[in-house]
């Protein structure tokens, strides 16, 4: 089946309407494109529960840094257009970013607290940038749910937090993290990575790993976690850490004493590529 392929908020909002007013649900799953089988799995669960599924395709300008790879970020159109047909994907939105962002454009949504930890420390202006286009996302296409996947934890956290206090009427659903055979969480920035780097990629989710396995075995004390991540992590040479964090899954607040579930994120860098990975653990009870 070919999508509806739609390049402006005008025509898409015309059809996302025109399918409310025929009672139909509506699964939106937002995306910068260069689709995986991470991205596919939204589409997959955004097929199964709703009679209309829209994807969008959209690099948005906004949440990338001055010094980030919004120019070399790929982008494969006619291959994402492929597969989301293959899932059965009714439209597809690609807008242009004079679309989303006109001459004169100034409103931006900035959320406190959540944003300025985590990735937000490293990218102080990222989650203004994925909250302002994913606030337009919604208003656009006014989904009944809206798919995102916990390889970006604190995107789920931030994106909840705004529906909740912005009050906008849909249900935010997140689908776990789709990895290659030895872990490696499928990121469209993997491809940026040569053979030698693709290999040390590997100590993120070894890292996670060794995180469960600590927890599993009785550690309670955080920072012991987060030393024993560390010097696994700068074992690999072409490494530098980010950020290696235990947090609560809600608050994103750093975790002295690990009971309960546990947020364990990381943010390594191999060569020039930035990865990020996390796992929600769950301490035994004593
Ligand atoms: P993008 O990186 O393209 O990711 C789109 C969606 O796919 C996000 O919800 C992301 O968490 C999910 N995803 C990526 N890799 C995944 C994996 N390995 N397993 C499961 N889900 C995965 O995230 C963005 O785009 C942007 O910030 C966006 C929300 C579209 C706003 O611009």
């Amino acid at each position: 089946m070919h999508p509806a392929i739609f390049r402006t908020s005008a025509e898409t909002a015309a059809f996302c309407s025109q399918c409310r007013r025929d009672g139909k649900t509506i699964g939106l799953v937002p995306t910068m494109g260069a689709l995986h089988e991470g991205h596919l799995s939204l589409v997959r669960r955004a097929r199964e529960e709703n009679d209309v599924v829209v994807v969008s395709i959209f690099v948005n300008p906004t949440q990338f840094g001055p010094n980030e790879d919004l120019d070399k970020y790929p982008r494969t159109f006619e291959n994402d257009v492929a597969l989301c047909g293959s899932l059965g994907t009714d439209a597809i939105f690609a807008p242009a970013p004079a679309d989303v962002y006109p001459d004169g454009y100034a409103t931006y949504i900035v959320q406190e607290r959540l944003t300025a930890v985590l990735c937000g420390a490293d990218r102080p202006t990222h989650f203004r940038g994925v909250l302002t286009v994913c606030c337009k996302l919604f208003n656009i296409i006014a989904p009944t749910v809206a798919y995102f996947g916990q390889k970006d934890y604190q995107q789920t956290v931030v994106i909840r937090r705004m529906v909740a206090d912005l009050c906008l009427p849909l249900r935010i659903e997140v689908c776990p993290t789709v990895r290659e055979p030895d872990g490696l969480a499928k990121s469209s920035r993997n491809r940026y990575l040569s053979d030698s780097e693709r290999a040390d990629a590997r100590c993120l989710s070894r890292a996670l790993e060794l995180a469960r396995t600590m927890i599993a075995q009785g550690e309670t004390d955080a920072w012991a976690v987060i030393n024993a991540l560390k010097n696994l992590i700068a074992s690999t040479k072409s490494a530098k850490i980010g950020y290696v964090a235990v947090a609560h899954p809600d608050t994103l607040e750093p975790v002295e004493r690990i009971e309960g579930t546990v947020l364990v994120a990381l943010a390594v860098t191999i060569g020039g590529t930035r990865l990020i990975d996390n796992a929600l653990i769950e301490a035994p009870t004593a």
